[in-house]
């Protein structure tokens, strides 16, 4: 049996049988397991293809109940957690040993989510379990933001998923790393950008009249998972970031850069195009407004991916000054294959 739609009785059967399920949160969809179930967190691993360097985030009800899990939960942690649960906000804190390492490959601290869907906090409250999800897609692919998406993605595997409608938000949450810096003061970095921007976190500290500086973390320590290619369309996408560029100037470019493509990046295969001349290509297209363009991008680039073009290409001049923006173009650099600029 294939992958299949489930009530959320059934999810939570299988959960408890030691399975993982699909389950939708207003960033992307996950694929959940128990975080007391070290054989469903194994099997996330073998049905994404995902390496174990890659830390899994753990999804909670409340901040009650992450609490649970870390050393210590300074005001700066309540700041963010007040200001953004439930909501696109992961906070990497450190952990304690009821978080096996299997979920944090082994780092010293966990990722914490309190996702904001209904379906989702009703299967948290449930459950009662904390769980750990990665977002519903085989390792370096585009993320899912229907349950359509993540029935397709795993045709062959008896999964179970929650349909919770299409995902709000559309790219997954910000990833915010807090650390101590002594004596009792604390910083943050942004590991991976999304809705939540810098000057949001920045606000929430203000208004709780915390000082909180932000560091650019350059350590691959403290971000593992955060690869050269990701979000890869089924296509080789060109990304132009040049202005009056044709669909002609482009081919071009791809095939004078096409035989220097490597087959595959840690891991990421790069797809290639089935013609080597004579390329259709299939143009992607965006709204301006970066909302839309987030809840839309994941479902477009798998869309353009089906259609009959061999390589894909999206026109978009850099917008780094809109931060959502700046987080869009962070995944369509990674999900590129090439970029023109
Ligand atoms: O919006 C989201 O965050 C979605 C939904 C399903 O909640 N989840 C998601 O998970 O995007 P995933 O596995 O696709 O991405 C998790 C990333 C890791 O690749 C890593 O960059 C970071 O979050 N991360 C998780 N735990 C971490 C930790 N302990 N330390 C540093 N980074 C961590
Ligand atoms: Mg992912």
């Amino acid at each position: 049996m294939g992958p299949y739609k489930a009530l959320l009785s059934e999810a939570i059967t299988e959960l408890n049988l030691n399975h993982v399920i699909g389950f939708p949160t207003e960033t992307v969809y996950g694929l959940a397991a128990k975080i007391d179930s070290p054989e469903a967190l194994n099997l996330i691993f073998k049905i994404k293809q995902r390496p174990f360097f890659d830390p899994l985030i753990v999804h909670v009800h409340s901040a009650e109940q992450a609490k649970k899990y870390v050393v210590d939960w300074p005001k700066e942690a309540a700041a963010l957690t007040d200001a953004f649960w439930p909501g696109p906000l992961t906070l990497v804190i450190e952990k304690n040993s009821l978080i096996d390492d299997l979920i944090t490959s082994g780092l010293p601290r966990v990722g914490l989510r309190c996702p904001a869907h209904p379906l989702a906090l009703e299967l948290l409250q449930t459950i009662g379990v904390p769980l750990a999800a990665p977002s519903a897609n085989l390792f370096g692919r585009v993320s899912p933001t229907t349950a359509e998406h993540v029935m397709s993605e795993f045709p062959n595997e008896s999964l179970a998923v929650l349909d919770g409608g299409p995902c709000e938000v559309g790219i997954e949450s910000t990833v915010v790393l807090l650390k101590k810096k002594l004596p009792s003061s604390w910083e943050f970095s942004i590991l991976r950008p999304g809705l939540i921007s810098a000057a949001d976190l920045l606000k929430a500290f203000a208004e709780k009249g915390l000082v909180v500086s932000q560091v650019h973390s350059s350590n691959s320590k403290e971000a593992p998972g955060q690869m050269q290619h990701h979000y890869m369309p089924a296509k080789p996408l060109i990304l132009c970031t040049k202005a009056n560029i044709s669909d002609a100037e482009l081919v071009n470019f791809f095939l004078s850069q096409v035989a220097h493509l490597p087959s595959e990046v840690a891991g990421v295969p790069i797809y290639r195009p089935q013609a080597k001349t004579d390329l259709q290509i299939t143009e992607l297209k965006l709204p301006m407004d970066s909302r839309l363009a987030a809840r839309s991008l994941y479902g477009e680039l798998r869309k353009a991916a089906e259609k009959n073009g061999d390589i894909l290409i999206f026109r978009h001049v850099l917008m780094a000054q809109d931060p959502l923006w700046a987080a869009l173009e962070e995944r369509l650099l990674k999900a590129a294959s090439l970029v023109y600029q």
